[in-house]
C-alpha cells in the first residue's frame, strides 16, 4: 500500500498516469500533473481558489457551442494558441508568418473571381487586397486557394450575426498562372473579443486590453506548400502593440493607401474613396 503524503503526491500521481498505452499521452500527462502541482505548491493553492478554478471551467464549458469556443479563447488570451502555433511552424525567414486561426473560420466559403467583392453590401469603406502568392524562390505559385474572413465594421464576424442565410464577410479566391489575387471588401476595424463570459470576467479584473488590431484573416491552401494561416493588419490601427491574443507580427502589418475615385488594379473601377493594400505571400514548401 503506498499511503500518500505531500511530499510523494505529485510522483505517485505522474507514475500512475505513465501508465497510458500511448507512449506520447503518457509522456502528456506525466507533464501535465508535474507542472499541475508544482503550479499549486508555488501559490500555496487554497480550497476556495480551486474551486472558484473548477466552477470557472464548468461555466466556460456551459457557454460553449458550435458558435462560440470559450476555451480556445482562454487559450488565445493566455498566449497558449499563439505559442503552439510558433513552434509548430518554424518557417523559413522569407516565408510568410502564421498566426492564429481564431474562432470565426467558417468553412465552405463562396469562390470569387479575380477582384470579387466578398462585402456585397456590407457597409464600409472599399478595401482592395492584391499581390501575388509565391514560393521562397520568388516564383509564382499558382491554382493556390486563398480562404479569406474578416469582421464588419462593428467588429461582428458571420457566426456572432443572428439570422444570416448567405456567406457574409467571406470568400475563397484563386490564385492565377502569374501568383496573382484581388480581393474586395471593405476595411475592417478593431474589435473586441466576446467579453461577456468567463474569459472576460478574468480579462475585466486586470489592467490587459480586450481588443484586436484591425485585421483580415487569410488560409492559404495549394498542394506541395505548407498551408498557411496568418492576417493582414492594418498599418497604424490601434491594439497592434496590445493584440489579446498575440496574434501581431511585424511582417503582417501593411498600409492600407487612401486612394481617390476611379480605376482599381482588378481593371474595375470605384465611384468612391477606397484603400488599396498590396501584400504578397510567400509559402514555405511541404516537408
Ligand atoms: C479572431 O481574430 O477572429 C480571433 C482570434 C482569437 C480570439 C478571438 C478572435
Ligand atoms: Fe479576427
Amino acid at each position: 500500500m503506498q499511503l500518500v503524503t505531500e511530499e510523494n503526491i505529485t510522483d505517485l500521481a505522474a507514475e500512475r498516469w505513465a501508465s497510458a498505452g500511448d507512449p506520447r499521452l503518457a509522456q502528456l500527462m506525466t507533464a501535465f500533473v508535474r507542472h499541475l502541482h508544482a503550479f499549486a505548491q508555488e501559490v500555496r493553492l487554497t480550497e476556495t481558489e480551486w474551486m472558484a478554478a473548477v466552477q470557472w471551467l464548468t461555466r466556460a464549458g456551459s457557454i460553449s457551442n458550435e458558435k462560440r469556443e470559450e476555451l480556445i479563447l482562454a487559450s488565445d488570451v493566455l498566449g497558449l494558441s499563439m505559442l503552439v502555433v510558433q513552434m509548430n511552424h518554424r518557417l523559413d525567414p522569407r516565408a510568410t508568418p502564421a498566426t492564429v486561426l481564431g474562432p470565426f473560420h467558417i468553412e465552405g466559403s463562396p469562390e470569387l473571381g479575380y477582384g470579387g467583392d466578398m462585402s456585397d453590401g456590407v457597409p464600409g469603406t472599399p478595401l482592395l487586397v492584391h499581390g501575388r502568392v509565391r514560393n521562397l524562390a520568388g516564383n509564382p505559385v499558382a491554382g493556390a486557394v486563398l480562404d479569406v474572413w474578416q469582421a464588419d465594421t462593428d467588429g461582428a464576424y458571420e457566426s456572432q450575426v443572428p439570422d444570416i442565410d448567405e456567406a457574409r464577410l467571406r470568400a475563397k479566391y484563386t490564385t492565377r498562372e502569374d501568383g496573382g489575387y484581388c480581393l474586395r471588401t471593405i476595411a475592417p476595424k478593431g474589435y473586441t473579443i466576446p467579453m461577456d463570459g468567463p474569459v472576460g470576467e478574468l480579462i475585466g479584473r486586470t489592467a490587459i486590453s480586450h481588443f484586436r488590431p484591425a485585421h483580415v484573416h487569410f488560409l492559404i491552401d495549394v498542394a506541395g506548400y505548407e498551408p498557411l494561416i496568418t492576417h493582414l493588419f492594418q498599418e497604424g490601427a490601434d491594439y497592434l502593440d496590445s493584440d489579446v491574443v498575440f496574434g501581431t507580427k511585424q511582417e503582417l502589418v501593411v498600409p492600407f493607401e487612401p486612394r481617390e475615385p476611379g480605376a482599381t488594379p482588378d481593371g474595375g473601377s470605384l465611384d468612391r474613396p477606397w484603400l488599396e493594400a498590396r501584400y504578397d505571400f510567400v509559402l514555405q514548401p511541404r516537408g
